[in-house]
């Protein structure tokens, strides 16, 4: 065995146990749960492959399944020349992925200051933490009500989210606890749907408080949790201070936070 070849064998692997294909660009699976691994919803693992060379090709992915759960799961773009996602999008059932037990991230409740309202802004894939944090009852024990705004493309980008959203209220744990108390804002930028246009967009002109009846954002009450692009990101933190929110650490908690390792 080569010396690449040992570096992927040396690392941990999961099993893949579902897959389903959203989209042509969109999919998720779900992977075993190493009995190690301890995480807080919202947080980051790396998983990976071994490349060609069989060294571990290894990326960052939210896990998109609350603390709670026995199996992970994840959702990812897949792009066709992408070093990970062109052989991750592959996997099936059965199949060995590599998955560091070590979970890390910014998207921390323990990093924003009590508030009642939580806002969760999310562009594509930007969504897995919050799939994490709305399935957890700690969210919901925190927040008085719970907006997530999701932009896409096109309407099918949005059908995790959705699926998401409409099975809570039946989810055994937490059904109860979210009647009511979440409100849902997709739009999409590409594709004519009831909601159009950027999230950012929306917001500063002050449309998405309009549309769902909301008063507008109050750094007193509100926290925010911010997952997209780099460019997304940027642009969300220039608006979410403009409103007086900071952002918060765990070390230093405040009003809003942004996921520092997401890509895609
Ligand atoms: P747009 O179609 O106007 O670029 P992508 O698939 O490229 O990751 O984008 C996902 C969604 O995020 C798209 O609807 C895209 O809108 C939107 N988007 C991309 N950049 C920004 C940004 N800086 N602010 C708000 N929305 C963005």
């Amino acid at each position: 065995m080569n010396e690449a070849a040992a570096a992927s064998r040396a690392l941990p692997t999961e099993t893949v146990t579902e897959v389903r294909h959203w989209t042509d660009r969109l999919f998720s699976f779900r992977l075993t749960r190493p009995r190690s691994l301890r995480f807080r919803s919202g947080e980051f693992v790396m998983i990976g492959l071994p490349g060609d060379d069989g060294r571990p090709i290894l990326r960052a992915y939210s896990i998109a399944s609350p603390s709670w759960d026995d199996t992970l799961e994840f959702y990812s773009i897949k792009v066709p020349d992408g070093p990970l996602t062109s052989r991750l999008q592959n996997i099936q059932p059965g199949d060995a992925v590599i998955l560091k037990p070590k979970a890390v991230g910014t998207l921390e409740l323990y990093a924003l200051l009590p508030g009642t309202r939580m806002l969760l802004f999310a562009t594509g894939t930007g969504i897995a933490p919050f799939a994490s944090l709305l399935r957890d009852p700690d969210t919901w024990e925190r927040y008085e009500k719970v907006v997530l705004m999701h932009t896409c493309r096109e309407t099918a980008d949005l059908d995790y989210g959705r699926k998401l959203v409409e099975a809570l209220p039946e989810d055994p744990l937490i059904g109860e606890m979210v009647a009511g108390r979440l409100l849902y804002y997709p739009t999409t930028t590409r594709e004519q749907s009831a909601r159009m246009g950027r999230i950012t967009d929306n917001l500063a002109s002050g449309r998405v408080f309009s549309d769902l009846g909301l008063p507008p954002l109050d750094p007193a009450h509100d926290r925010g949790m911010v997952c997209g692009s780099l460019e997304f990101n940027s642009d969300m933190k220039t608006i979410l201070e403009g409103w007086g929110l900071r952002e918060g650490a765990n070390s230093e908690p405040a009003e809003y936070v942004v996921e520092k390792a997401f890509v895609g």
